[in-house]
């Protein structure tokens, strides 16, 4: 039952990854020793891309959680549901990606309250068990089992971090927006413009980047020049879908936006 449960998540085609230096080797190494992964850089820079790829090249189930404030030890960890035979107890994700050996992924997980998030630790140190208090189980990691989180460290604040005791327990590696070859690179490939095209885009988004902190928050990320190069290729004029897809979503501020719209009409 829980072995085709778990079959769900495993990633069948190849996710394309185009590595940045040295870090899918940096993974392999610390997945060989099981060291639970922290991944740190800003939004859409391809850090879920790359667990994705590494569960695939691992040949392991990706099982992955949002994470939020909401967000509760139960949704994590599992609970008793009620059903026509009684009460019957359902794994979490972290419980399935523990007991079947799959990559646990939680994304953004300074999202969740900090109650939430010292559920992980006894999965993250030596013990490599996760007690499940209200079934009055422990459940040892299968030996497969690893969990990685993703922690986007531009717009936090001091209170949402995480506590050096849940920090320590990680390996971290760093991601950033590629050097503009490699990023034309993934644009044209995952849009299907030319790489060309995919060379301007990725000058307004140098441009953008160059805004971050003079108000600007977060530039201009790879996912959205992704998007601008899609509306192209569904032969939108380069324009307007750079307006929508890189201009308007980041800014409400008519002096940002025209200071954008310009870096946009210099390219174009
Ligand atoms: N190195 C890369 N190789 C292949 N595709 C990439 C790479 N970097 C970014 N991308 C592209 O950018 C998109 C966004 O990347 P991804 O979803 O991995 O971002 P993220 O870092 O997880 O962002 P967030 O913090 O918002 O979750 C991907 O869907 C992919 O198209
Ligand atoms: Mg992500």
């Amino acid at each position: 039952m829980g072995e085709d449960l778990i079959e769900q998540y495993r990633i069948r085609s190849e996710p394309y990854y185009r590595a940045t230096g040295n870090e899918i080797a940096l993974y392999e190494a610390a997945y060989s020793v099981r060291m639970p992964l922290m991944l740190k850089g800003p939004t859409g820079c391809g850090k879920t891309r790359f667990v994705e790829h590494m569960a695939w090249r691992l040949g392991r189930p990706l099982v992955t959680v949002a994470c939020n404030e909401d967000m509760t030890a139960s949704d994590l960890i599992g609970r008793f549901l009620l059903d026509a035979e009684g009460t019957r107890w359902q794994d979490g994700p972290l419980t399935l990606a523990a007991r079947h050996g799959a990559i646990c992924y939680l994304d953004e997980i300074v999202e969740a309250r900090q109650d939430t998030v010292v559920v992980i630790h006894p999965l993250t140190d030596t013990r490599r068990a996760l007690p499940l208090e209200k079934k009055g189980e422990l459940v040892r990691a299968h030996p497969d089992f690893q969990l990685v989180i993703s922690y986007n460290p531009g717009y936090q604040s001091m209170m949402k971090d995480l506590k050096p005791s849940t920090k320590q327990r990680f390996g971290a590696l760093d991601f950033d927006y590629p050097e503009h070859g490699v990023e034309a690179e993934i644009v044209a490939h995952e849009s299907g413009v030319s790489l060309q095209l995919a060379d301007k885009l990725v000058s307004i988004a140098e441009r953008a980047r160059n805004l971050k902190g003079h108000g600007l928050d977060e530039g201009i990320s790879t996912r959205m020049l992704v998007y601008a190069g899609s509306l192209i290729v569904q032969g939108v004029d380069p324009l307007a879908a750079c307006q929508m897809a890189l201009v308007r979503p980041i800014s409400d501020d008519p002096d940002m936006r025209d200071a954008l719209d310009a870096a946009v009409a210099t390219v174009f």
